[in-house]
C-alpha cells in the first residue's frame, strides 16, 4: 500500500516577512510535492488561516456576538491560503485535487486518487490542527504532523517563561495536561496545538508530531520516518520503555 500522510501546515509559514524566505519556502514545499509524488505516496495538506484569518476575525469582532459567525470568517481565510498553496504546487504539474474539500470524508476519498489534495478548515469550532487529525484518521494515515512556527512542544508558554523546557518525546495524555483537551479555543485563538486536536488524536490512538515548519527539512526528514529536531507525541501504549 502506497504510504499516507497527512500534514498541517501553519497559516503564518505562508508569509515570512522577507520576500527571500518566502521563495526558498514555496520552492521546498514544490521539491516535497515532487518528491512524494516520486514515491507514490499521497499527502494531505490542511493549511491554516494565519494573518488573514486573524485579521478577519478581529475587523468583524466587535459587530458580531457569534463566535461561529466568527468561525467562519477563519475557516474562509483558510481555504484561501489553501488555494495559494494548491496552485503553487498545481503550476509546476505535480498531480494535486483540483478542488479544496469541506469536509475530510471527501478530501480522504481525493487523496485515494491523487499525490496530493489541500484543504483548510471544516466547520467552526476547531482550528486546521483538529482538522488535520481528522483526516488522518480518516485517510488511514500512520501519524500526523503538525507544521508550525515553534520548534518543539514547551511545557510552558515560551513567549512569557524564561525556563520553559523544549519537549522532544511526549504521550498525548502529557500534550492533553501542557495544551488542554477537548476545550475549544475562541475564534482566532493561538495554541500549540488545538485542544480539540489533542482530544481527536488521544480517540484515535494517533502519533503526532510538532515541528518548524519554516525549515522544510525538518518536514522532509519527518515524512521519511527519520530522526527530526521538534516533538514526537505517541499514545501511552507506544511510549518508549
Ligand atoms: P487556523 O487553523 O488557522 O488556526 O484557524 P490557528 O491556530 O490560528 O492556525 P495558524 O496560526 O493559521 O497556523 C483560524 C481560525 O479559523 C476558524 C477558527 O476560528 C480558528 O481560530 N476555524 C478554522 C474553524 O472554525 N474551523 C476550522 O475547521 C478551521
Amino acid at each position: 500500500m502506497s504510504p499516507t500522510y497527512v500534514v498541517a501546515l501553519g497559516g503564518s509559514l505562508l508569509r515570512p516577512e522577507e520576500e527571500e524566505h518566502r521563495q526558498t519556502w514555496f520552492g521546498q514545499l514544490r521539491q516535497l510535492g515532487v518528491h512524494m509524488e516520486g514515491i507514490g505516496a499521497h499527502l494531505g495538506l490542511v493549511v491554516g488561516g494565519g494573518l488573514p484569518a486573524r485579521e478577519g476575525i478581529n475587523l468583524a469582532k466587535p459587530f458580531v456576538a457569534d463566535e461561529r459567525a466568527l468561525d467562519e470568517i477563519g475557516i474562509a481565510a483558510t481555504r484561501i491560503n489553501a488555494t495559494i498553496i494548491q496552485q503553487i504546487l498545481l503550476d509546476i504539474g505535480i498531480d494535486v485535487a483540483s478542488t479544496i474539500p469541506h469536509d475530510c470524508n471527501s478530501a480522504a476519498d481525493l487523496l485515494k486518487n491523487h499525490s496530493i489534495v489541500v484543504m483548510g478548515g471544516t466547520v467552526p469550532g476547531h482550528t486546521t490542527d483538529a482538522v488535520a487529525v481528522e483526516f488522518a484518521t480518516t485517510a488511514k494515515a500512520s501519524q500526523c504532523i503538525i507544521a508550525t512556527n515553534v520548534s518543539h512542544v514547551f511545557d510552558k508558554d515560551p513567549r512569557t517563561n524564561d525556563d520553559a523546557e523544549a519537549k522532544t518525546n511526549l504521550t498525548l495524555s502529557e500534550l492533553g495536561e501542557i495544551c488542554g483537551v477537548g476545550t475549544p479555543l475562541e475564534a482566532g485563538a493561538n495554541a500549540v496545538v488545538d485542544p480539540i486536536a489533542v482530544a481527536r488524536a488521544i480517540e484515535a490512538n494517533l502519533t503526532l508530531a510538532v515541528l518548524d515548519g519554516r525549515n522544510l527539512s525538518l518536514l522532509d526528514a519527518a515524512l521519511d520516518g527519520k530522526e527530526f529536531t521538534g516533538t514526537l507525541i505517541v499514545p501511552e501504549a507506544k511510549k518508549p520503555l
